[in-house]
């Protein structure tokens, strides 16, 4: 495959064809990282749910391999992870890599499926289901790590609106822990795609809960998080006074990060869409993408809290080209910069001395189609208009400005902002906030106007075109 038709992504992951949602499985082992997906093999619409695959050297570059698991007796192949079984804790062999996901039947339930063969075959655990339906409709998506501590697996699932937490020495006899429930002032909504990871900050160990649901901030579905403490059995949450997410945009759902990562890190990917619209975006071959690979970071938040900040993994500089510094200097007028635009790029906007809330800049190309980025000084926020991105007439829900925080140096605006031919990642002063939005354009924005019409400000900016990786 070429991987040249309209729309397709040149640096972001995509199937060779067909439906893909959630990441799944993401895990390392010997020199590769693996990730499975929710796939269609047979069409570009959600059914047949399966685990797609693809392995890579540098999270980049990927090869796809052939369809992992399959539909059987229990049921379709829905979301979960995997994890290398170092010490042999299950019987399928040393470092065997153990696929953990939803077996969806009439109920879900939490089955079993390894490989010994670097996760190129797997076989289904003959005792399947290893955790049975409790009588609940919403039951699935487990994610599983090694909790040294108290040494056992750790499983967190979603379960309706809350997370449950299982423990077992050798994921196939599991008991229930406890469970992180729904209180008053998230957004209510089924809980989805769980993921309980341990981060460090200034040398104090933090737990992260990474959850999934509907109600994202701009509309649809989006990714939540809470930031705490885990001790082996219970997760209690750090004092947070309003919901946090992992991404403000439209398009990051579903994410969750890398099992066995060699250097440590909490590396995170999302399925780029929003369940409000991902069966009617514009394809063709293929339809669904995952977002760049994101290491996360906590950050103290002025207002005295943790928060999880995201910024590309630095194996982007593999497709790097050359930086080109665009330009520099005050903006007064409108100021047009031709953007050598094939494959996808890289902007670094670094603003200062606004005069006033309002656009700052248009990315467009020679048919109009064009998404602007604004900022409200009074309420602190990004704001990321796509009404006229190009194709956006398959959703009422899609055509949309959409908005995120700004954390939060207030006399500096530093974006970092990736452009694929269908999407547009804003990083705010080094991830601290960010938005990931989906675009249909006829042709990559190749044109870039800081717009100083209503405004003045300090401009620099600096542009690097990045490679497909196809
Ligand atoms: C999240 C999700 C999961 C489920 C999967 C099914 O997008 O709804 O909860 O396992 O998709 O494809």
């Amino acid at each position: 495959a070429d991987y040249e038709e309209q729309y397709r992504p040149q640096i972001h992951f995509t199937a060779e064809k067909n439906w893909i949602n959630d990441p799944n499985g993401m895990v390392y082992l010997d020199g590769e990282y693996h990730l499975f997906y929710q796939h269609n093999p047979l069409g570009t619409d959600w059914g047949n749910m399966s685990w797609g695959h693809a392995v890579s050297e540098d999270l980049f570059h990927w090869e796809h391999l052939s369809v992992a698991l399959f539909p059987d007796d229990l049921g379709a192949i829905f979301s979960g992870s995997a994890v290398i079984d170092k010490n042999n804790t299950a019987g399928f062999g040393e470092n065997a890599m153990i696929a953990i996901y939803t077996s969806a039947g009439d109920k879900q339930a939490q089955s079993l499926a390894y490989s010994t063969d670097n996760g190129r075959s797997f076989k289904k655990y003959e005792g399947n289901p290893v955790i049975p339906n409790p009588g609940i409709n919403d039951f699935r998506d487990p994610k599983v790590f090694w909790h040294e501590e108290s040494e056992k697996w750790i499983m967190s699932l979603a379960t309706y609106n809350s997370i449950t937490f299982y423990g077992s020495a050798n994921l196939l006899e599991w008991t229930r822990l406890s469970a992180f429930e729904y209180y008053e002032g998230l957004p209510y909504g089924v809980w989805e795609c769980p993921d309980l990871i341990s981060m460090d900050y200034n040398g104090e160990e933090k737990w992260v809960l990474i959850v999934s649901t509907n109600g994202a901030p701009n509309g649809g579905t989006g990714t939540q998080y809470f930031v705490g403490d885990f001790d082996g059995n219970e997760f209690v949450p750090d004092n947070a006074s309003y919901p946090l997410w992992l991404d403000y945009g439209k398009d990051n759902y579903a994410g969750v990060t890398w099992s066995n990562e060699p250097q440590g890190r909490s590396i995170f990917m999302g399925w780029m869409s929003n369940w409000e619209y991902a069966g009617q975006t514009p394809a063709s071959v293929f339809r669904g993408a995952m977002t760049l690979p994101r290491e996360l970071f906590l950050y103290t938040h002025p207002d005295g809290h943790l928060i999880v900040g995201s910024k590309i993994v630095d194996e982007i500089n593999m497709i790097s080209q050359k930086e080109v510094a665009l330009f520099a200097g005050q903006v007064t007028n409108d100021v047009s910069l031709d953007l050598d635009a094939t494959d996808a790029y890289e902007l670094s906007v670094s603003i200062s001395g606004f005069s006033n809330s309002g656009n700052i800049l248009k990315l467009q190309n020679s048919n109009g189609e064009l998404v602007t980025i604004g900022y409200d000084m009074e309420r602190g926020a990004l704001i990321f208009d796509r009404t006229e991105s190009g194709t956006s007439d398959f959703s009422g829900a899609f055509r949309k400005s959409i908005e995120s925080p700004v954390v939060f140096n207030e006399e500096i605006l530093n974006l970092q902002i990736i452009v694929d031919q269908s999407s547009v990642e804003v990083f705010v002063n080094g991830g601290l906030s960010s938005q990931t939005n989906l675009v249909f354009p006829e042709e990559i924005y190749n044109e870039l106007v800081l717009t100083g019409e209503n405004n003045s400000f300090y401009a620099d900016v600096k542009f690097k075109s990045l490679k497909s990786v196809w």
